[in-house]
Formats: structure tokens, C-alpha cells, sequence
């Protein structure tokens, strides 16, 4: 009998990956995916810690699925079993296990590959089960062969953890040192997926350009090795990578932007802020000029190249002038695309005990609309200087409306098309009509291979 499951994703893809690796470890106990925690055998909750107010939604969505559980169990549906994974369990395990009794397993990022193990033990009567150790055997080695998903754009975690220690950022903490996975075990994984039927793959890490694995002969390889290497697979069609720190765009990664075709000219290169004295405040440990220049570098090997990137606004003790600093090198790089915050404290982050220097919220706020707006700006325009360009689109669902297909640009832009559903997979040429804010629109440029009658 199968059994349902239900998987609630918050914040970054490495939890998106997580959560596909969860389900195909519970797959082979029976369990399949459903959209609807109301008739859930197991609900996950795989939660994100990166930002403020983490653990009250934790909680707020923990009660719900409470709630859920008591209303099937009351109308004789079955039970359900509660878990939480993610970073706010491995951060708040404890907490979670004191405040929430009814959650019957926590476990961190590091351990969900003993899902069967911690299934088993509930079975058992155990009571509540709380993993949030970090294994010394990672948890790649057990992770199954089968893949359940099917995407045709699939994320592959190659780098977990940091060791870069940014005064604000919890990630260090909660996903632990910097770990590279063997090339061999990521091809291994990428050949099933393009057996499954994935045209794009995206390798993630928290730092994912820091990523050091070794090949089949005990040498370390760096990321640009591995995107050569990953290049050669047949019927591989894109290739990106993210998140990536500025300090470890080499030269061989920047000109693997040139010389590998399938990678695509895109980039996430978050910055966070402009002024030298707070990239130093947040132990970024690189300049404003160094991140230009980077920059400059990489444009150099590939002029089309797309930006995105991320920004803090209100780092404890930036001043006006400071914060200029920010718009100023928004304006000499030009993004594509980017996510900006407000700074929060996190707790046990080394900013969070600068309490004598926060800045106030509505400052803050004000900040981050003259940033966001700059940002929106250069988006805008990047997607206009597109009207009328045929742009290559990998056409991956059908869209809300009849005959319209979704897809994605090289630069990451959705772009709607009007195109028969089977195109879906395959790469079309669109000549664009229309750059929007957040998307392009356009048709199907007559030099694309005919239709079969
Ligand atoms: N406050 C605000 N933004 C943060 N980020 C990480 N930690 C914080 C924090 N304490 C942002 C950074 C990072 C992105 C994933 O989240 O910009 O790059
Ligand atoms: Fe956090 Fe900095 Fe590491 Fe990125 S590089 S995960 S912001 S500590």
C-alpha cells in the first residue's frame, strides 16, 4: 500500500535538492509524494534559518499540521507522522523537541539519509527522535540510486557547508565546514539524472566555487575541473552553479565561462555591500574595487555574461554615505537580477552582539526601497534590451495560458512562448516581443525545426 507523502520546502535549492533526496529515500518504504498535507502519512517540514522569524513559522506551520493530524485522526483517516529537517532543527533541535511533543522526528541536513533508520525507531515506540549530529561518513555515501523526480532542470548538491564565517550569516553553523563531494560520485549522480531526463543541471553548494573534490586518483579538483568534466556528458544541454563567493571566482572558473558552451552566462555572485569598511565589519574579506574587478574580469572572458546578486542593507553601523557606497557599485556593475534584505541579527552570529550599533528599522527600510529600486530598474532594462533578440529557450512547462509554454533563458529569465505542448524538453529558438519586469515574451522564431503534422 503506498503511503503519502507530504514535503514542505523552505528558503535555498540545497533544501530543494534535500528534499527530492528525502523522498527518494522514503520511496522505496513506500511512501510517494502528495501536494495536500491533509491526507499526509508523513509530513516534513524542511526549514531554513537564514533569515529572522525562522523558528516562529516553524512553529506556526508545526500547529497546523497538528491540526491537520487531529482532524484525520478524529474522522478514523489514519495517523500522521511530523518531522522537521533543515537548518532551524539542526540550529533549535532541542527547543523544537521541548516545545512542539507532538513532532515525532528532528533531524539536521546531515542526517536525513537515515530517514529509515529514524522511521524504524518511531515505529518502535521510541518516543521523539532528534538527530542533529554531523555524521563523519556524509550522508552522499547512502543516499539511493533510484531517483524519483523527473525534472528537466535538476539541482545536484556538490559543496555543503562554509567556512567563510560572515559576521551575519548562520550557514557556518548550521551546515557545518566546507565538504566537497568526490567527482565521481557527482558524474555518477548526473548520469542518472540525464538517464531520467534532465537536459539542465545547476550544482549547489553554500560555496559552491570553494568546491575542492577528489577525482578517481586521489587528486583534488576544482570546480571548473568538474564543470569540464561534466561538459562531456552526452546529452547534457545546460550547466550552472551556485551560490559562489567572490573570493574564489579563479581564473580557471571565470574562463571555463568562455571556453565550456553548455555553461550558461549567468552568475550569482553575491556582494552583500559596497563600502570597504562594512564588507570588512562582515568579515567579507575582499574590497569593493576587488569585487569590480572580478567582475571586469569575468566580463572580459564572457561580455554577455548575466549578474545577479545579494545585498544587506543595514549592517550595525552603516552610515548614510556608506549605504551610497552600496547604490554606487550597483551602478558601475549592473545586475540582471538580485535579492536584497534587510540586515536581522541571527543569534550566535558574531554581528548579532554589535546590539549598540543596529540601525533603525525604518532606516532600514528606507534603504533597502532606493536599493531595490535601482535593482528593479537595471532589471527592467536587461529584460528590454532583449525585445526583438532570439533568444535560445529550454521550454520546460506548460504555462496558465492555453498554447503557452515556460521556459528558461541562458540568463535565467522566464520566457513565455506560445508553442505545442510537445516541445516541452526541447531547446527552441524565440524571437522576443516583450521584456517585463520579471519576465520575456516572445514566439517561436520560424528557423526552429517544423512541426510534425
Ligand atoms: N540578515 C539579512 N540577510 C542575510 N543573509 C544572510 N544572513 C542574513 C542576515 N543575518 C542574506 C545574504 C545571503 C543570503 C542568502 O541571505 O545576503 O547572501
Ligand atoms: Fe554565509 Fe558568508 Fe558562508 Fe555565504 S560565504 S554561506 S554568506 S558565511
Amino acid at each position: 500500500m503506498t503511503k503519502k507523502l507530504y514535503i514542505s520546502t523552505y528558503g535555498c535549492q540545497m533544501n530543494v535538492y534535500d528534499s527530492a533526496r528525502m523522498a527518494d529515500i522514503l520511496s522505496p518504504l513506500g511512501y510517494s509524494l502528495t501536494q495536500d498535507p491533509t491526507d499526509a502519512d508523513m509530513s516534513i517540514l524542511n526549514t531554513c534559518h537564514i533569515r529572522e522569524k525562522a523558528s516562529e513559522k516553524t512553529f506556526s506551520e508545526l500547529g497546523r499540521l497538528r491540526n491537520m493530524r487531529r482532524d484525520k485522526q478524529s474522522e478514523g483517516r489514519g495517523d500522521m507522522l511530523i518531522a522537521v529537517a533543515g537548518c532551524v532543527a539542526q540550529a533549535e533541535g532541542d527547543e523544537i523537541i521541548k516545545r512542539a511533543p507532538y513532532v515525532n522526528m528532528v533531524f539536521g541536513p546531515q542526517s536525513y539519509h537515515k530517514l529509515p533508520e529514524m522511521l524504524a525507531e518511531t515505529a518502535r515506540g521510541a518516543g521523539q527522535v532528534l538527530d542533529t549530529d554531523f555524521p563523519v561518513e556524509p550522508k552522499f555515501d547512502s543516499l539511493p540510486d533510484e531517483a524519483i523526480d523527473k525534472n528537466l532542470g535538476a539541482f545536484l548538491t556538490v559543496q555543503e557547508g562554509c567556512d567563510k564565517f560572515c559576521a551575519f550569516c548562520v550557514v557556518p553553523y548550521t551546515r557545518g565546514a566546507e565538504f566537497s563531494r568526490a567527482t565521481d560520485d557527482i558524474l555518477k549522480e548526473a548520469r542518472r539524472m540525464i538517464a531520467n531526463g534532465t537536459k539542465e543541471i545547476t550544482l549547489l553548494g553554500q560555496n559552491v566555487n570553494a568546491y575542492h573534490g577528489l577525482d578517481k586518483n586521489g587528486k583534488s579538483r576544482s570546480l571548473a575541473d568538474l564543470i569540464q568534466m561534466l561538459a562531456e556528458l552526452d546529452g547534457l544541454e545546460r550547466l550552472r552553479y551556485t551560490t559562489s563567493h567572490p573570493l574564489e571566482m579563479t581564473e580557471d572558473l571565470c574562463k571555463a565561462h568562455r571556453d565550456v558552451d553548455i555553461l550558461m552566462p549567468y552568475l550569482h555572485l553575491p556582494v552583500q555591500a559596497g563600502s570597504d569598511r562594512i564588507l570588512e565589519a562582515m568579515n567579507r574579506r575582499h574590497t569593493a574595487d576587488e569585487y569590480r574587478r572580478i567582475i571586469d574580469k569575468l566580463r572580459h572572458y564572457k561580455p554577455d555574461l548575466a549578474l545577479s546578486g545579494d545585498f544587506i542593507v543595514g549592517f550595525p553601523g552603516e552610515t548614510e554615505a556608506e549605504f551610497e557606497d552600496t547604490l554606487r557599485l550597483v551602478e558601475d556593475v549592473t545586475y540582471a537580477q538580485a535579492y536584497s534584505f534587510k540586515y536581522s541579527p541571527r543569534p550566535g552570529t558574531p554581528a548579532a552582539g554589535l546590539d549598540h550599533e543596529m540601525i533603525a528599522e525604518d532606516v532600514k527600510s528606507e534603504r533597502l526601497a532606493r536599493l531595490q529600486k535601482l535593482l528593479n530598474e537595471q532589471q527592467l532594462a536587461f529584460n528590454k534590451s532583449f525585445e526583438g533578440k532570439t533568444v535560445p529557450v529550454l521550454l520546460e512547462r506548460e504555462g496558465r495560458r492555453d498554447g503557452q509554454l515556460v521556459g528558461r533563458s541562458p540568463y535565467m529569465q522566464s520566457v513565455y512562448v506560445q508553442s505545442p505542448p510537445h516541445r516541452i524538453g526541447r531547446v527552441a529558438e524565440v524571437i522576443i516581443d516583450e521584456g517585463n519586469a520579471n519576465s520575456l515574451r516572445g514566439q517561436l522564431s520560424p528557423g526552429n525545426a517544423q512541426d510534425a503534422a
